[in-house]
């Protein structure tokens, strides 16, 4: 079943009986440019920003930075640049993808819980908007990295709420027991924007927390609004620093299957700037937020070739196909529940339960448990939807497979924006 929720834009089923994607027939697709192939969608990633901005017009002023991490490739991170989104990197290397897709630098914000001296010295030579202090020991080494500047740097502090997300544990960071953000509780957080607003050319300009990723509770994003314009509040009293800026990270899920729960986006936008600009002194402070999932996810189409199939019987059938934890780790790595159409009969009825293999030497590498299909024929196209964020950008060679090429489509046309790796790529930095 094609559900439109989980699928890019325009995706549709052509009187071939064919899968569509964009526009584009991704069964020729497959066979033109091989598998694994992903497939992103345009329409979708610039529709994905346009509902964002729609959904928080109401608490404006707002701020859409990307988190390019979802995927940082220039193809796909370019449309967001000039649809005029900010970039938010996790490294250095982010930052330089950020650059190269055409953000702004003033645009982009530097996260990192272990930034190194050389990291943070380069960002600063590049002109990172804002660095998004993560650690007392990072107050004091960017104090002497910036000590002689002529002009001061503007930073935020990141913090950690206290909140546990309704989430896979690997997903979560907004909770006490977490390696990012100074908390809240017990006073850490507004004793290290003491020292920050005591640094010499630091000056701090916001706070920022991230929840996690892939969360759907209302409430949640609300306790976090009203965590960040607490801690606003408490900030302006000790330190006489009125805030101008609140980041409130990012997480909104998407279904990756039919009736996934998730989040509307008009709610998220109500419970996250609700409690911010109930303040006054917030009334006119810019909220950032910080999606990655959410506005490239649903673009992207996973294309695989299917290599055969074994039955376990009164088990499990295992359907094998010429990818996996290598190209979409997101499964073996925290349980993410795919589906799964044959491209060339989408719509044809299911005549079991399989699991999806991948082709990686580990028992953990199903790319889905379950999945109702048709019986797959070896050479078949199998199409995963919703695996445009995090599959690609976590890609590895694990056992020495090249990693996949990557389209994008937009009005019945494909564009390879990273070709196929080679066996000559991955063998080329050994000496
Ligand atoms: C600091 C920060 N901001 C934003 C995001 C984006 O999250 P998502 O892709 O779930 O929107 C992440 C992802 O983990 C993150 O670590």
């Amino acid at each position: 079943m094609i559900d439109p929720a989980v699928w890019p834009l325009a995706t549709g089923v052509d009187r071939a009986g064919r899968l569509r994607v964009g526009g584009a027939d991704v069964v020729a697709l497959a066979d033109r440019l091989g598998t694994p192939l992903y497939v992103y969608d345009a329409a979708t990633i610039r529709d994905a920003y346009r509902r964002y901005a729609a959904a928080f017009r109401a608490a404006r002023p707002i701020r859409v930075s990307y988190a390019i991490k979802a995927c940082a490739l220039r193809g796909v991170a370019s449309l967001l640049a000039r649809a005029d989104a900010d970039a938010s990197a996790a490294s250095l290397g982010e930052l330089l993808a950020a650059k190269r897709a055409g953000f702004a630098m003033a645009r982009t914000q530097l996260h990192g819980n272990a930034k190194t001296d050389d990291e943070l010295r380069a960002a600063l030579r590049l002109g990172v908007g804002r660095i998004v202090i993560d650690g007392a020991e990072e107050i004091e080494r960017l104090g002497r990295i910036v000590a002689r500047r002529s002009t001061p740097q503007p930073v935020w502090l990141r913090v950690s709420p206290g909140i546990d997300a309704d989430t896979h544990p690997h997903l979560r960071t907004g909770m006490l027991d977490s390696k990012f953000g100074a908390p809240i509780a017990g006073g850490d957080a507004l004793a290290q924007c003491r020292a920050i607003v005591a640094t010499k050319n630091l000056t701090l300009v916001g706070i920022h927390a991230h929840l996690g990723t892939q969360l759907h509770e209302p409430l949640r994003y609300r306790e976090l609004g009203e965590a960040l314009a607490e801690l606003a509040g408490d900030i302006r009293a000790s330190t006489g620093t009125a805030l101008r800026e609140i980041g409130v990270g990012g997480g909104l899920a998407i279904p990756l299957r039919s009736g996934d729960a998730v989040l509307d986006l008009l709610a998220y936008a109500n419970e996250v700037t609700g409690p911010i600009r109930s303040v006054d002194a917030l009334r006119k402070a810019t909220i950032y937020l910080e999606p990655g999932r959410s506005l490239v996810g649903r673009a992207g189409v996973a294309l695989y070739r299917v290599v055969g199939t074994k039955r376990v019987a009164g088990i499990r059938t295992f359907v094998s196909v010429d990818g996996g934890m290598g190209d979409n780790i997101r499964p073996a790595l925290y349980g993410a529940e795919y589906t799964a159409v044959l491209a060339d009969r989408p719509t044809a009825a299911p005549a079991e339960h399989v699991a999806i293999a991948g082709k990686y030497c580990e028992s953990g590498d199903l790319l889905i448990r379950d999945v109702a299909l048709p019986s797959p024929d070896p050479g078949e196209i199998l199409a995963i939807p919703a695996a445009g964020a995090y599959s690609v950008a976590m890609a590895s060679n694990y056992n020495h497979h090249p990693r996949p090429a990557v389209a994008i489509v937009e009005n019945g046309r494909a564009r390879v924006i990273r070709r196929r790796e080679t066996h000559a790529d991955i063998w080329r930095l050994e000496r």
